[in-house]
């Protein structure tokens, strides 16, 4: 049995069969072909935190298979009410047969998947989003081809977004420029690398762009650090994604933001709103690479 709860949690290779296989049910999706392979399957989606992309995609996505989701919130289960994690665990995964969970810590999806007798999908955590990477590396194929040997350059937080990137990175054989506000910084040991080779660190962000193939940010505060918001306005207003630092990336070089956005902070609505922007595709995408990883969960290798 395979869990989803960080991007290096697969290979190379299954992230070449995925991409082929998302691909498939995109077009499939596209020409109004049904795509059964989940007939009789059911998802749980344990929401702690708030989301639409990830709610609509996965909710769509399984019943768009035959299959049908339950849909849980802290408030409206016993989560809330402090039954322990690994009860649930054992509970919710004797009565379906797949397990979404957005949450705070990554320990407390690893304590769920250790006590599941299904796959468990990290839907977001504190540290990590391996759901909208595989969605945004899927999309900058479609749009450029393979991301081996490219540069992304991540403004802003040093977030699960980045660390993520970061995952991802070593895997597929690409670069990230990453840039944050000190205090703000990527951190090796939490992200899950290897080693600092696939990245490479810069304290103005219009030198991660230059050259960049793809040039990506996301919101200042994440779910979960509200607290800090204030302090985050005055320490982030440098790290604003415009046109001057997409001017400095590769001319055919796309814009990337796994939303939702807040126009005027992070990125400028001419660069969110512009050309070179592509994030209407990336979140539709999150739908089908997501349909692909359910599948190879549960059903391994088709077609
Ligand atoms: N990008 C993303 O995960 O969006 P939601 O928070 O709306 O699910
Ligand atoms: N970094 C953001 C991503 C939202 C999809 C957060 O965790 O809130």
């Amino acid at each position: 049995m395979k869990h989803y709860l960080q991007f290096c949690d697969l290979s190379a290779d299954d992230y070449a069969y995925l991409f082929e296989r998302s691909s498939l049910i995109k077009k499939k999706f596209k020409s109004y072909e049904k795509h059964h392979t989940l007939v009789d399957r059911t998802l749980a989606m344990i929401f702690e935190k708030a989301s639409t992309r990830t709610r609509v995609s996965f909710e769509a996505g399984m019943y768009q298979m035959g299959g049908s989701v339950v849909h849980l919130t802290t408030g409206d289960s016993q989560l809330g009410r402090s039954e322990p994690i690994e009860d649930s665990a054992k509970v919710i995964s004797r009565m379906v047969d797949l397990v979404m969970i957005r949450t705070y810590e990554q320990t407390k999806i690893e304590r769920f998947a250790e006590h599941s007798r299904v796959p468990v999908i990290n839907g977001l955590t504190n540290e990590f989003h391996p759901c909208q990477i595989l969605a945004d590396i899927f999309t900058y194929i479609e749009h450029r081809g393979s991301i081996a040997g490219k540069t992304v350059a991540w403004v802003g937080d040093g977030n699960n977004m980045a660390n993520t990137w970061l995952q991802a990175s070593e895997i597929l054989g690409f670069k990230v420029h990453v840039s944050t506000p000190g205090g703000y910084e990527v951190d090796q040991s939490i992200a899950g690398i290897r080693s600092a080779e696939s990245y490479q660190v810069f304290d103005d962000p219009m030198q991660a762009c230059a050259g960049a193939d793809l040039v990506t940010t996301d919101v200042w505060t994440s779910m979960g650090f509200e607290a800090e918001n204030e302090t985050r306005k005055v320490a982030f207003v440098d790290w604003c994604v415009d046109a001057e630092m997409m001017r400095a990336a590769k001319p055919d070089a796309l814009f990337m933001h796994c939303l939702p956005a807040h126009r005027g902070e992070e990125v400028q609505a001419e660069v969110i709103d512009g050309p070179q922007s592509v994030v209407w595709d990336e979140a539709e995408n999150r739908l089908h690479v997501q349909k692909a990883l359910m599948e190879f969960l549960l059903l391994g290798r088709l077609g």
